[in-house]
């Protein structure tokens, strides 16, 4: 098979860069190394920023996200027995984000992408990258109708923070910065009505807690966890007891269970791999970065990949200008790495981290302190929290 760019990876990233290039009349084929099926059972966030959402409704995949999908003015921070509410609306002269969970707007990606006759080939096993340091760039793979190659003008590497594209880079052309959070959080979701409308982060001496939500019938609930701890030790009852307790009196007290539909427990990280290219290939979203969810950056950390990655791809295209290309990683580096920090500081300022000093719980309650007396502080966070430009 023969394409223009050969993208691996049918996650959010992939499905939306091969859509746009849709509508702009360039080829490209998704290899997705799991089932359409195992890709849309994944529960991932559901926060997204402005600017996501206005490149969903580009690749004319929006129309579900603005029906379905909630507006949120704002999210509280629970803290000292008490909510402080951050007004990302008033605060950063009308921005706003949209909730919306990452399974549904995957769905929606691929609906697209079937709408368009876009290519996906699914259960694609052992994708390898060649020859990207050459012009004939392909890819090999094998599924069940055998072996398959893909012969393209570029590579995207979509495949997340497990995949192939980044291995497959000589370590020497790489470098790597990483921070491992010694805690993860343990997600539940459940049919119930959400304990609050809007979303509520929670520091507490016993530990992190975040209310989250789907949808007005659906909740997502999460707490910090050590690492050391297990899905099997949280029955559900343990879950939501630990959870109202690093919660406000009044929100615990408003709180409704029902029997989890989903638990797991995520490890918090950050990385950055720089650059994020070597020769014809290119990397996007987690493949190259990972944050903490804690500032909601990951999914959105993606897009602004995908909107440069897409501006380059058309400049090369349409018009034979591959200084986009050539700058790709220094323009996406510099807007990751401002979602790295923000992410940084809020997972920073909420958790409670094993080895802090009563100095160091000092500084973080004083920076809630800060936060909450100051309106540029707090402008900071909201104008971080809905997306910088691209
Ligand atoms: N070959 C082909 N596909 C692969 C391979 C491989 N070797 N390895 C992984 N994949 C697929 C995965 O199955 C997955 O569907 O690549 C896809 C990567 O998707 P995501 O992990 O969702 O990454 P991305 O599309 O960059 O989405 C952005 O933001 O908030 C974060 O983790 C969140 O998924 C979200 C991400
Ligand atoms: C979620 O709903 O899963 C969620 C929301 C906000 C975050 C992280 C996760 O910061």
């Amino acid at each position: 098979m023969k394409t223009q760019v050969g993208i691996i990876g049918g996650g959010p990233s992939g499905l939306l860069l091969s859509q746009l290039l849709h509508l702009r009349g360039i080829d490209s084929v998704v290899l997705e190394k799991r089932s359409r099926e195992h890709v849309l059972g994944r529960i991932r966030a559901g926060v997204l920023e402005h600017g996501f959402a206005k490149l969903m409704r580009e690749a004319q995949v929006g129309e579900r996200m603005d029906r379905e999908g909630q507006i949120h003015d704002g999210f509280g921070i629970a803290h000292d027995g008490r909510v402080d509410r951050v007004d990302l609306k008033a605060l950063t002269g009308g921005n706003t984000v949209i909730v919306y969970g990452q399974t549904e707007l995957t769905r929606d990606l691929y609906e697209g992408r079937d709408r368009l006759g876009g290519v996906i080939v699914h259960n694609a096993e052992d994708v390898i990258p060649h020859g990207f340091d050459t012009h004939r760039p392909f890819l090999t793979y094998r599924n069940g109708s055998g072996a398959g190659r893909i012969d393209c003008d570029f590579i995207i590497g979509c495949d997340g923070f497990h995949g192939v594209s980044r291995q497959s880079i000589p370590r020497d052309r790489i470098r790597t910065f990483e921070r491992v959070y010694p805690f993860g959080w343990l997600g539940v979701l459940t049919r119930t009505k959400p304990v609050s409308p809007e979303l509520i982060y929670a520091r507490h001496e016993r530990g992190f807690a975040l209310c989250s939500l789907r949808s007005p019938v659906l909740s997502r609930y999460y707490i910090q966890v050590p690492l050391t701890e297990t899905v099997e030790e949280w029955p559900d009852e343990s879950f939501f007891e630990e959870l109202r307790r690093r919660l406000p009196r009044e929100v615990a007290s408003a709180l409704e269970t029902a029997p989890s539909i989903e638990k797991s427990i995520a490890p918090l990280r950050s990385f950055v791999v720089e650059p994020m290219q070597c020769g014809r290939m290119f990397l996007a979203g987690d493949a190259a970065h990972i944050v903490p969810p804690t500032g909601a950056r990951g999914l959105n950390s993606a897009a602004s990949d995908i909107y440069y990655l897409y501006n380059a791809l058309l400049d090369h295209y349409s018009r034979g200008d591959s200084g986009g290309l050539e700058n790709y990683s220094q323009r996406a580096l510099a807007r990751v790495w401002k979602g790295q920090r923000f992410s940084w500081w809020m997972t920073t300022l909420l958790h409670k981290f094993p080895d802090s000093s009563a100095f160091d719980q000092h500084l973080q309650q004083t920076e809630l302190d800060y936060l909450f007396s100051s309106p540029r502080a707090l402008a900071s966070l909201a104008e971080n929290y809905v997306g910088l430009p691209f």
